[in-house]
């Protein structure tokens, strides 16, 4: 079963150790990322391959619609361990055009579960009501919905009491906000990072 997947592990395993012997040794050892990538789930959006990252470099948490939801145990996991414990020097919530968690969110639908999640989309979109409705053509819409909702997540992350614990002690953590284009490969900077408590009420 899935034979080739496993043939494909293989071949990449052995071009990793041609390339750099010790490569999974040092790997084994030790994982000091940089980085946490809060993205979607989308299996276009790649996180490590769109930043030509190898393993070890970026620590990724991914879910349907790249939230960052206060009361979500997984992501408040991740957030604290790659804070606290990897000590991460940025953050990057990570959007990408042509969403369809942020379609899904306001087309009116019923699908179940994912309904729920999604909600906070919804709530953006509420927010925004009047720029939105004031875009021309659907796409663009829900184009620059996917980048409110990414400047919502950021906000989401640099509120969250363990970034706003390391700022006090001094840590040194920067929380961005990024869409990524499904046209082109390419990444956009939205210029909301945030590297301290001031930046909050500067961004609102
Ligand atoms: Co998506």
């Amino acid at each position: 079963m899935l034979d080739h997947l496993k043939d494909k592990n293989r071949a990449w395993a052995a071009g990793k150790v041609a390339a750099d012997p010790g490569f999974f040794e040092r790997l084994e050892a030790q994982q000091a990322p940089e980085y946490l990538w809060i993205g979607c789930s989308d299996s276009r959006v790649p996180a490590n391959e769109i930043c030509g990252l190898d393993p070890g470099e970026m620590f990724v948490h991914r879910n349907v619609g790249n939230l960052a939801p206060p009361q979500d145990a997984n992501y408040l996991s991740v957030l604290q361990f790659a804070v606290d414990v990897l000590k991460v020097k940025h953050v990057i919530v990570v959007g990408h055009y042509g969403c369809g968690g942020v379609r899904a969110a306001v087309d009116g639908e019923r699908r179940g579960l994912v309904d729920h999640w999604l909600h906070p989309i919804r709530e953006v979109h509420h927010e925004h009501l009047h720029e939105l409705e004031a875009i021309e053509g659907e796409r663009a819409r829900l184009d620059r919905l996917c980048e409110l909702n990414v400047v919502r997540q950021v906000r989401n992350v640099a509120s969250d009491l363990f970034v706003q614990d390391a700022w006090a002690r001094g840590q040194t953590i920067s929380v961005h906000g990024w869409v990524y284009s499904l046209a082109n490969g390419l990444v956009t900077d939205l210029d909301v990072t945030m590297s301290e408590p001031a930046d909050l009420e500067r961004l609102d």
